[in-house]
């Protein structure tokens, strides 16, 4: 009696195991097909932000963009053709997303070293994780294990990737339909602690917030005058761009929080979080508690790379991470 319960127990273990195998990722995916993949990716991250501290950004906002749209599968680094024009040319992502050439120099290293066996999209997901610890966040371990689509359409932007001028309701529906929580985008728009923006992403902010007003009154009127400064007027110059947190522009650190605790979130989806008592409240806890936000960050960008992905036999491994095979 005993043993046959503890026989079924292991062998409920075992096909448990075996369908984790088949389905999900994992940790240490590469061990043996390619042991040296995080080097090979941590030399490139590293190479091209010691050149140019801002790609870490680029290749943070990357991975986000990529798990949007069709899940974490590569699809953002595919080219247009001539038929069809991918999401990397969206208005999105085409002049704003950076990075690509980070994920085509590891690629290329990857490709020679095992070829045919990293996806694109785990190549996405560990440069982010790179890009995250160098810039002073939490280090986390990266599930791996997932392969590559082969559609990309710009079209799909529009639809899942959450705009600047989103409202509360909007940015939880929008996270909410990637499986991500009200209390994770939170953790997670503090990414906006690096980097840059065009001014065409916020300048509505400044010049035709709406019909009475041409400033956003949430707005602190001392940083509005600084962003006036850099982006005069409300014109489509996509050339302008001031960084998304101006005091520590190249640190992960919580100081995105304090700014929006002092009317100083750049745009209306980061404000925003103040107009709810709980996201409020979550605002603030990360303002103070520096390290606990940087935990929390380190585990919601995971559940991010979890989104919809392709495993086992899905998908492929593109051999160019611009062309689908
Ligand atoms: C909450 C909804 C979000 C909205 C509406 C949003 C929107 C934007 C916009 C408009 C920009 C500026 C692009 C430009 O004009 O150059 C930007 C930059 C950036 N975003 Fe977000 N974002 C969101 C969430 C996220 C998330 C979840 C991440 C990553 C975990 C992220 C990471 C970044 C980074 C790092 C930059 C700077 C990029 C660079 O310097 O190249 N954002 N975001
Ligand atoms: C413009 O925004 C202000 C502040 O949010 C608001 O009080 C006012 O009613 C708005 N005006 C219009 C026409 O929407
Ligand atoms: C900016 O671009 C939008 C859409 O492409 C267009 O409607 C608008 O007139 C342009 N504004 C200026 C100042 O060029
Ligand atoms: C804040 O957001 C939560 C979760 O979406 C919601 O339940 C609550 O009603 C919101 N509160 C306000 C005041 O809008
Ligand atoms: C990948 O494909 C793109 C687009 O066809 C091409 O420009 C690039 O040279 C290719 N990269 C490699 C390493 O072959």
């Amino acid at each position: 009696m005993e043993l046959t319960r503890v026989a079924f127990s292991v062998l409920l273990c075992l096909i448990i195991t075996i369908g984790r195998l088949e389905a999900q990722l994992q940790v240490g995916f590469y061990a043996s097909t390619c042991p040296q993949v995080e080097n090979i990716v941590r030399e490139e991250v590293r190479k091209a932000v010691f050149s140019n501290v801002g790609l870490a950004a680029g290749l943070v906002r990357l991975h986000f963009h990529d798990c949007f749209v069709r899940g974490c599968d590569g699809s953002v680094l595919i080219d247009s053709t001539p038929g069809n024009t991918a999401e990397k040319d969206s208005p999105i992502n085409n002049p704003s997303l950076r990075g690509f050439e980070v994920i085509d120099s590891a690629k290329s290293r990857l490709e020679s070293t095992c070829p045919g066996v990293v996806s694109c999209a785990d190549i996405v997901a560990f440069a982010a994780r790179d890009s995250v610890a160098l810039t002073g966040g939490m280090s986390y371990r990266v599930e791996a294990g997932r392969r590559d689509g082969t559609v990309s359409l710009a079209s799909d932007t529009f639809s899942n990737l959450p705009g600047p001028t989103f409202d509360l309701d909007q940015l939880t529906q929008s996270f909410a339909n990637k499986g991500l929580s009200q209390d994770e985008m939170v953790t997670l728009s503090g990414a906006h602690t690096i980097g840059r923006s065009h001014c065409t992403s916020f300048s509505s902010r400044l010049y035709s917030f709406n019909t009475t007003l041409d400033l956003d009154p949430t707005l602190d009127s001392a940083y509005a005058t600084q962003l006036e400064q850099i982006c005069p007027d409300n014109s489509n110059d996509t050339s302008l761009v001031v960084p998304m947190e101006p005091s520590t522009p190249n640190l992960l650190d919580a100081r995105y929080y304090a700014n929006i605790l002092a009317n100083r979130g750049l745009f209306t989806s980061d404000q925003t979080l103040m107009s709810n008592a709980s996201t409020a409240q979550q605002v603030r806890q990360n303002a103070f508690n520096g390290l606990l936000w940087k935990l929390k960050f380190a585990a919601a960008m995971v559940k991010m790379g979890q989104n919809e992905v392709l495993t086992g036999s899905s998908g492929e491994i593109r051999l160019n991470c611009s062309v689908v095979n």
